[in-house]
């Protein structure tokens, strides 16, 4: 590559894991009947298309499913971890406080010296972290980055409340971008509006030796839906005008898997049909930031997405964040 050469960031492997406890809807509702909570296989399936979700064992953390993930990222690459120059990790259940999980995660794949960090933004993390990590690529600043969404909402989920504790499960997905003299990633699209922030938060804070606030998710689930379901149509149109394509131009749309409803009607709205959807949310349930890379993964690896795919990856959260990426892999 010449020095004045366009750079940009391809897809050089992916991975993935998922804790081995895996829960289905019956499974997860004999457990809550014991609390005296009422569910049911068929309501979640009917309003979410969620069947099981896995979960982490204790003591089994966000850089655990993470490094998992990562390892069969470089491998799917053929690259080894010392090639790695930049590792960005999207969590909103990291391992501490501080330090980061991406250096724990550098640390545990056994390489030290570049940069990394953790990025924030809910179930739209690993679309912001891939687009930081796009943009440092494009800069020159990183030649090999690991994106990884690593998850354990289990963590943060409260059993008592059956409007969200059927919803979420652990994970984690990773993808090794290496600099390159084609795309890679076209172009990516974020967004945020702090107004919306109380509709899907967990908002205990540590202070003094003390978690102050409920450390527990609480989502008022009917206002999450509209503004999903808004969102990810409007965002899906912004990147394609960006780089001046059409729905034409998507092979496959690998959506945030929250619920399979939100789905269906942000490619209603695209006009793709469920072929062209990636959909893992009936074995995973929601894994926040972790949805979209473990969907792209299955997707590859079951020979769906293939080399010369294009792809509208896109994804909401909390806060309210949400994002898009285009991406020919
Ligand atoms: N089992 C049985 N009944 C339930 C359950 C449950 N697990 N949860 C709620 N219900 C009941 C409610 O109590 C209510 O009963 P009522 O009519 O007697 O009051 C009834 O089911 C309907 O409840 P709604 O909240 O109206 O159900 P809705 O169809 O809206 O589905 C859901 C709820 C699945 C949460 C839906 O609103 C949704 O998917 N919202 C978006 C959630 C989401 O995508 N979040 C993540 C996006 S961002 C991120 O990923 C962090």
């Amino acid at each position: 590559m010449s020095s004045n050469a366009r750079v940009y960031a391809r897809l050089a492997g992916t991975g993935s894991e998922l804790p081995p406890r895996r829960l289905t809807n019956e499974q997860l509702a004999a457990q809550l009947a014991e609390r005296g909570i009422e569910t049911s296989d068929a309501w979640i399936v009917e309003r979410t298309g969620i069947k099981a979700r896995h979960f982490a064992d204790p003591g089994v953390n966000a850089s655990d499913l993470g490094v998992a993930a990562a390892r069969r990222a470089l491998e799917a690459a053929g690259r080894p971890a010392s090639d790695v120059d930049l590792i960005i990790v999207a969590t909103s259940t990291p391992d501490m406080v501080f330090p980061s999980t991406a250096t724990i995660v550098q640390h545990k794949l056994g390489i030290a010296g570049c940069p990394a960090f953790d990025v924030q933004a809910v179930c739209a993390g690993f679309i912001y972290a891939l687009s930081v990590a796009d943009a440092m690529i494009r800069a020159g600043s990183a030649k090999c980055a690991l994106v990884i969404g690593a998850e354990v909402f289990s963590r943060i989920l409260d059993f008592t409340d059956r409007t969200t504790c059927v919803l979420f499960g652990d994970g984690a997905g990773a993808v090794l971008l290496e600099a390159s003299a084609e795309p890679g990633i076209v172009t990516t699209e974020l967004h945020a509006d702090g107004r919306h922030l109380d509709i899907l938060c967990t908002p205990g804070t540590v202070s003094g030796g003390e978690v102050l606030g409920s450390p527990l998710l609480r989502m008022d689930g009917q206002a999450v839906f509209k503004l999903a379901v808004s969102v990810l149509g409007e965002v899906a149109h912004q990147v394609l005008a960006k780089a001046g394509r059409t729905t034409d131009d998507i092979d496959f749309l690998i959506p945030h898997q929250a619920n399979i409803r939100i789905m269906q009607s942000t490619a209603r709205k695209l006009k793709l049909g469920p072929e062209r959807v990636v959909v893992t949310v009936q074995d995973h349930g929601n894994t926040s930031a972790a949805s979209i890379p473990l969907a792209l993964d299955h997707g590859i690896r079951t020979g769906q997405v293939q080399r010369g795919s294009r792809l509208l990856l896109e994804g909401v959260g909390g806060g309210f964040t949400w994002g898009a990426a285009l991406v020919d892999y």
